[in-house]
């Protein structure tokens, strides 16, 4: 069985649904670069080792990074999950995690990497918003694409509820993503592309607002 292990640095509701989802791997350990993330204590109720490595001990990005990745080494994790892990990774990290570092990102990416992603896109007026995870590359928030949720803007929508509206479907496909990658099921190439077994896919369009 695959060990996976979880980096967070706030709430942890994502690491919650993972650790909820009785999903085929070891949940060997929950690290965070915050003493006070809460999430860490969510981890604890469900029995799940916690350890802490503070951004703030260190020097540097470089120096952080090394014994972030001593710490993560030490649990023996086949993948690194970020879910909510709010520190920008050299790219001597990502390169070592290379096919193993996974992150959810609250919008359909390429579009709105970064920050404030939902205030971005009320801002913008986009009429279809949503969630992936990807495969961690040096490119911010831009590795390759595991799976992609989306969901309708809502014309009276404000950033609490288009987030709370997105974060239930973060809940869905976080667990179906390393669902898959502790199967063996997908893959990330030498070329940098994810490679899936033969999946069933609904091709139902989402179309909002919707046609009358
Ligand atoms: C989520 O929206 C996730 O997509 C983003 O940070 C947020 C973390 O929330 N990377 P939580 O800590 O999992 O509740």
């Amino acid at each position: 069985m695959k060990n996976i292990v979880i980096l967070i640095s706030g709430r942890g509701s994502n690491m919650q649904a993972l650790l909820e989802a009785h999903l085929p791997c070891r949940i060997a350990a929950v690290i965070s670069n915050r003493a006070d993330a809460q999430g860490l204590e969510i981890a604890r109720t469900h029995g799940v080792p916690t350890a802490v490595v503070s951004h703030r001990d260190y020097p540097d990005r470089e120096a952080f990074d090394i014994a972030l990745a001593g710490t993560i080494d030490a649990y023996h994790a086949d993948f690194v999950v970020l879910a909510g892990f709010m520190r920008i990774l050299t790219e001597g990290f990502v390169t070592r995690y290379r096919g193993r570092l996974i992150n959810i990102h609250p919008s359909l990416l390429p579009s709105y990497g970064g920050l404030n992603t939902h205030a971005r896109a009320l801002h913008d007026g986009v009429k279809i918003h949503g969630c992936t995870v990807h495969f961690v590359t040096a490119d911010l928030d831009h590795g390759p694409i595991i799976i992609q949720a989306a969901v309708p803007v809502m014309c009276r929508d404000t950033e609490q509820t288009l987030a709370a509206r997105v974060l239930h479907e973060e809940h869905r496909i976080y667990p179906q993503a390393i669902r898959w990658l502790c199967s063996g099921q997908i893959h990330l190439t030498d070329t940098g592309h994810v490679e899936m077994g033969h999946r069933k896919q609904t091709g139902f369009a989402l179309i909002s607002p919707g046609l009358e």
